[in-house]
């Protein structure tokens, strides 16, 4: 299967989306202190005294915060805004809120407001959350079933990317100085001008055009644009075959999901995995990592998280390679287990630190191990209890790793190489036979809405 200049291009203009989801996810780590004191000062200029503490460190807790808020709201609306509008449309207006919260962050230091920061990441928060469900549904559904797994990684790709770009720019002797964090948050817009002014030469989906619009002549086009052959007959067979399936099943109603038996479990599953992979995994590791690190006894942590950003993208890569040669199920488990193994050696590295301190290196190296297996196999790991707990805590992980191992090997099926229709008569299959079971399309653990939207397709 050959890849045309149209699906490069499109494939490119659609993770541009990734990439700023990702540099907004690691913007915030460094210049943390910088931020602070411009809001001390701000205080001190409207009040005329310093800002207390608690107050401060509210302030600032919420304009971290806020962006998980903005995300989670805004990608309960992926699957209404994509069909509503499009992908493509989808993807063009949400734009607006990269730009404008953005700029609202950009401009805030300036007009002495951290009322500006705060609204600012909560705009790109709503932002990222509708990219990271439109990226890898637009993406999945234009590439062809061959390339699918491959491309769809390069969403993951462009995250790890927009995260180290965003750690590189935030080191003080680049933009995270004082007079320029204004610059490092504002930078944001740049992709997103890109990606505006690509998306006009990208064809729409054409199994949106076909399935949900039901345009077979659109679809054709952009088929035929896509691969660069006159003859699309088979693909569209095999939409018009998923399509008749999807006519054949009626609606189910929001309420009737959750009383079905057929439905509860894998809805209830699809929720708590969304809420893991939200509260958990790659984005946490990038907003603690400097503080896990310095618990970790390393020298200096920010070059260490950098560190971690490059083993992150590198792993990334690897898994790019991997994935349609050993299939995403496989590496699941291989990732998962790595990561077990990893966080038993942080475990032990972190007791012996006192006694031993050459074991800090150690540990350094666990993590990096972890993330690395963390792209290979990604894992819902709930970072956040590193700041709760003791060393002990990797033990934790470790058990809950082993879980999730065994859990994928009972309980998820291999997509590699199926088609959206294969995939979802095995969802069905399985329901039927009273086995919970999950598709597993791009990734489950991702920052992404893959889970709703696939979900969605096998009940529509
Ligand atoms: C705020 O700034 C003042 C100086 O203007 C300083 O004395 C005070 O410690 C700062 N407060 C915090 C919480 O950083």
């Amino acid at each position: 299967m050959t890849v045309t200049g149209t699906l490069a291009l499109s494939v490119f203009t659609a993770v541009l989306g990734s990439l700023e989801f990702g540099y907004n996810i690691g913007v915030i780590n460094a210049p943390q202190k910088i931020i602070e004191e411009d809001y001390n000062a701000t205080w001190v200029h409207r009040y005329g005294q310093p800002i207390p503490t608690g107050t401060l460190t509210s302030l600032w807790s919420l304009s971290v915060a806020i962006f998980s808020i903005g995300g989670m709201l805004s990608s309960f609306c992926v699957g209404f805004i994509s069909e509503w509008l499009g992908r493509r449309k989808a993807m063009l207006i949400n734009n607006l809120f990269a730009f404008i919260g953005g700029s609202l962050m950009g401009l805030s230091k300036l007009c002495r407001s951290f009322e500006m920061m705060i609204l600012g990441r909560f705009i790109i928060g709503a932002y990222c959350g509708l990219a990271s469900g439109l990226t890898p549904m637009y993406v999945g559904e234009i590439a062809p079933t061959s390339l699918r797994g491959a491309l769809g990684t390069l969403h993951q790709l462009a995250i790890v990317t927009g995260i180290l770009i965003a750690q590189i720019l935030g080191l003080e002797s680049l933009l995270g100085s004082e007079d320029l964090w204004p610059v490092l948050l504002g930078l944001t817009v740049v992709p997103t001008v890109l990606q505006m002014s690509l998306l006009p030469f990208c064809p729409e989906s054409p199994r949106f055009l076909y399935i949900i619009r039901c345009q077979e002549h659109h679809a054709k086009s952009g088929l035929r644009r896509l691969t660069g052959r006159q003859e699309v007959g088979d693909m569209l067979a095999e939409m018009k075959e998923e399509k008749r399936r999807m006519d054949m099943e009626r609606k189910v109603s929001i309420a009737e999901l959750f009383r079905s038996p057929l439905y509860r479990q894998p809805v209830v599953i699809s929720i708590m995995l969304q809420l893991s992979q939200q509260l958990s995994g790659i984005n946490a590791i990038f907003y603690y990592s400097t503080s896990i690190f310095m618990k970790a006894g390393v020298q200096s942590p920010v070059y260490a998280t950098i560190g971690a950003g490059v083993v992150n993208c590198a792993f990334t890569v690897v898994s790019l390679f991997l994935v349609e040669r050993m299939g995403r199920r496989t590496l699941h488990m291989l990732g998962l287990a790595g990561m077990c193994i990893c966080a038993v050696i942080m475990t032990m590295a972190l007791a012996l630190l006192d006694s031993v301190p050459w074991m800090s290196y150690i540990s350094m190296l666990s993590i990096f191990g972890f993330v690395a297996f963390f792209e290979v196999g990604p894992g819902p790991i709930p970072w956040f209890f590193v700041d709760l707990c003791g060393p002990y805590v990797f033990l934790i992980f470790a058990a809950l790793l082993l879980f999730f191992l065994i859990f994928t090997f009972f309980r998820v099926p291999e997509t590699r190489g199926k088609t959206f229709d294969q995939i979802s008569a095995n969802f069905h299959q399985r329901s039927a036979g009273g086995m919970m079971d999950m598709d597993m399309d791009m990734d489950m653990d991702k920052p992404s809405t893959e889970l709703d939207y696939l979900g969605e397709e096998s009940i529509n």
